[in-house]
């Protein structure tokens, strides 16, 4: 039975947060004298001389009325890795508990955890990037806290099965993380209209991919109200910038523009995918629910060396499980995939 008081590390149970001058007064005041900022604020800006809102407030409010999702079901994060890394600082007592990763997935579950001295179970994909739920049931144990599912997976680029997903959130007593950075790229639906089924359910989505702002750092978390409690006390009070707050705010005004975005960047990788299988130095391109593609080729290493010579640099992911011979390529503007594609066609005549 899954009980999140039995999850949760004692000393963050106990905890008790510390409690910011906006924490202690609320409301408007003529004269602010409580928080030791300067005044007089900066001699290059005026701005910045008042601490940002612990609690991102209005950020949520945008996110809740984009999403459908209430904002005391958001958390707002220095980008997903911060939030990764307090989901282990929330959960997984140091040397003692274990989580559960897919690979070839995203780096950071791995080096969080490494970090917060948490032991990681691998329990590789399967040849067609699906999870091996046969060998999952025999590596979870009594102290498994939390597993991560990456889906679309970074960098295979595929939908994990949603049955599959759902088999999980139903039977295992831990903490099922999905990660939907690139959710927005898919076929498939994100799990956020599932959350208020399943309380062991932690989504992570960010600003950083479709929304074009890897630069400011924002991520969210989505799950129920104690999880989320769990993560605002244990969160830096000033985790997310005034500047950040800013910036997120407008660009959340902007989400037809996003749509469109999104909408191109999909016509782009899909040219793109068309181009890459023209070529003689590819051998496969792997379907893509992400702004990337999975490129298995010939000579890999040698063909990234080219790149880089030419001066267009792709991400090496040949030797990594499951990965053998294969770059990872962003999709880029039409001009950029156009200058790779020129650049492959040469190593092909080499
Ligand atoms: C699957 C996945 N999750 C999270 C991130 C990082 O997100 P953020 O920029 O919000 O830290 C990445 C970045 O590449 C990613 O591939």
């Amino acid at each position: 039975m899954f009980n999140l008081e039995n999850l949760v590390r004692p000393n963050i149970k106990s905890l008790v947060p510390y409690s910011t001058a906006r924490d202690e007064f609320k409301g408007s005041a003529r004269i602010f004298m409580d928080a030791n900022e300067n005044a007089l604020g900066s001699p290059s800006t005026q701005w910045y001389n008042r601490y940002p809102d612990p609690h991102h407030t209005r950020i949520k409010q945008k996110i809740s009325a984009i999403k459908n999702v209430p904002a005391s079901n958001i958390f707002i994060g220095n980008g997903s890795d911060e939030v990764i890394d307090l989901l282990y600082r929330v959960f997984c007592e140091p040397g003692k508990d274990e989580v559960v990763i897919f690979p070839p997935t995203y780096g950071m579950y791995e080096v969080s955890a490494r970090v917060n001295d948490v032991h990681v179970i691998k329990v590789p994909l399967m040849a067609d990037f699906q999870l091996d739920l046969r060998r999952l049931e025999q590596a979870i144990t009594r102290i498994t806290k939390m597993m991560w599912i990456c889906s679309p997976n970074n960098p295979t680029g595929n939908t994990i099965d949603r049955v599959d997903i759902e088999m999980l959130l139903n039977n295992f007593d831990g903490i099922v993380v999905m990660d939907e950075a690139y959710i927005n790229f898919s076929r498939q639906r994100s799990f956020l209209s599932e959350l208020s089924e399943y309380p062991n359910l932690v989504i992570m989505q960010t600003l950083s991919k479709a929304w074009g702002l890897a630069g400011i750092r924002l991520g969210m978390a989505f799950a129920s109200q104690p999880i989320i409690e769990y993560l605002n006390k244990t969160k830096p009070p000033y985790n997310i910038s005034q500047p950040v707050q800013d910036i997120a705010l407008k660009a959340l005004e902007e989400v037809g523009q996003v749509n469109e975005m999104i909408v191109e960047l999909v016509k782009y990788r899909m040219e793109l995918e068309q181009s890459l299988l023209a070529l003689s130095c590819v051998e496969h391109v792997y379907p893509s629910d992400a702004n990337f593609l999975l490129v298995k080729c010939r000579q890999a290493h040698q063909l990234y060396v080219h790149l880089v010579d030419n001066g267009i640099v792709v991400r090496d992911r040949s030797k990594v499980i499951l990965c053998n011979d294969c770059l990872r390529i962003t999709v880029g503007t039409q001009n950029e995939n156009q200058a790779l594609i020129s650049a492959m066609n040469t190593f092909q005549s080499q």
